[in-house]
């Protein structure tokens, strides 16, 4: 099977040695079924020729960011348009600490700032360029962002050390290629998320709600759909698009939260709670819209359903994931919740701003980190995006759900 039969790769090649493997890394990854497009850094021309590759891939070679002919025919924007894919291979030291600085001074960096497709890059280097501090943390960021890093390998070095740096073979880039097109891990699975903040009314037009944006809750739902699941999205109120594919159902108040949850429950195999739901409603919701009339108004409130927990002792109850948003005593609170509720993994994270850098996380915010816990372990998914921290947790919940089901198996 050709594994990349119709995609559109971009191949980004930088200044280093291995710039050679890259004219067989285009021969095979035009065996594996692709369209190949190459653009290259000026160091990488010093290496081998754009002719090598304009020959390899049956395209114009893509060099120059100003370059009114190149421009003309394939402009830097269409470029990371036309791409399914960019594999940066080999990747210098250099180029990997401007994508980690958002430069955008040469081609290739410019094409990586203004696409939106998945990115891989295959460090290519010296081992002690490699082992320095200042390339690690640049690779990490890189990750933390959901970049892909292949490789580096170890073994015998062109500049005749021996050690970490390798640029990983060839056959071995175009498998981890593949791999970032074929998801499927959750594949004929269903999956219901809950998201957004819940209002309660007060009377017609005043409401007690919360901060929360629904982002998480809907790069969830994106990313187990990109995983190949069904997905049922029950959201409160929130100015988010539908992600692609996803069944979604809109309510208000957590008492229709709840009744939606609990309509969808039986088809449902993984059920997360990433709602922000209210604790307490108004017991009694005026039916006109109440007047200033008096100087004080006292408002009793009553206890709204717990959704999660209330789906965690169903009896025949899907895979449960909880969402705990804390402001103090992050664990304890978490490792309580996941037993009170009864619940197979919780996400926790810490509401308000990060200590070192001051970027506001977790409610209505582009970013958050989480600490997920479940029986006999957790584990700690790093401050980035909520698109791509979505992605890892449904990782880390899919291999969980997997396990889970396996021991289901065993005992049956
Ligand atoms: O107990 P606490 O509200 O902190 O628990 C948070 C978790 O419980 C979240 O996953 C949230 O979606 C869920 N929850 C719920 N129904 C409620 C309150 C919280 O599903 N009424």
């Amino acid at each position: 099977m050709k594994r990349l039969h119709g995609k559109n790769i971009l191949l980004g090649i930088t200044g280093g040695i291995a710039a050679y493997k890259s004219a067989e890394l285009t021969r095979r990854l035009k065996d594996a079924g692709a369209d190949v497009r190459v653009a290259m850094t000026r160091a990488a021309t010093e290496f081998v020729t754009p002719l090598t590759f304009q020959a390899l891939s049956g395209h114009p070679v893509h060099t120059e960011l100003l370059d009114e002919s190149s421009e003309a025919g394939m402009g830097h924007i269409e470029l990371a348009r036309w791409a399914d894919a960019i594999l940066i291979a080999p990747t210098s030291a250099n180029f990997i600490a401007k994508l980690a600085q958002g430069r955008a001074d040469d081609l290739l960096s410019t094409i990586c700032l203004a696409t939106e497709v998945p990115l891989a890059f295959a460090p290519a280097m010296n081992q002690a360029m490699w082992n320095d501090l200042a390339t690690q943390a640049n690779c990490k960021t890189l990750r933390q962002r959901g970049l892909f890093q292949f490789g580096p390998a170890s073994g015998e070095q062109a500049c005749g050390e021996i050690g970490e740096g390798r640029m990983m073979e060839v056959p071995e880039l175009i498998d981890h290629l593949a791999d970032c097109f074929e998801h499927g891990v959750l594949q004929a699975v269903n999956v219901m998320i809950t998201a957004g903040p819940t209002y309660e009314p007060i009377d017609p037009v005043r409401f007690i709600g919360n901060r929360s944006s629904g982002r998480m809750g809907y790069a969830l739902a994106e990313a187990a759909r990109e995983a190949g699941a069904s997905v049922t999205l029950i959201s409160g109120p929130c100015h988010l698009a539908t992600p692609d594919k996803v069944q979604r159902i809109n309510v208000e108040t957590a008492e229709q939260m709840h009744k939606a949850v609990f309509d969808h429950l039986k088809e449902c195999n993984i059920f997360i709670a990433a709602a922000a739901v209210a604790d307490y409603k108004p017991v009694d919701a005026k039916k006109q819209k109440i007047k200033k009339d008096n100087e004080s108004l006292n408002l009793v409130l009553e206890r709204n359903p717990d959704i999660l927990s209330d789906v965690a002792h169903s009896k025949t109850r899907p895979f449960v994931v909880g969402f705990a948003a804390e402001t103090e005593n992050i664990e304890q609170n978490a490792q309580s919740k996941l037993q009170r509720k009864n619940l197979d993994m919780i996400a926790a994270n810490f509401v308000g701003q990060t200590e070192n850098n001051k970027q506001d996380i977790g409610f209505n915010s582009e970013y958050n980190a989480l600490q997920v816990f479940w029986a006999n372990g957790s584990s700690t998914l790093e401050l980035t995006r909520k698109s791509v921290l979505a992605r890892q947790l449904i990782q880390l919940i899919t291999n969980h759900y997997q396990a889970h089901k396996k021991d289901e198996k065993n005992t049956a």
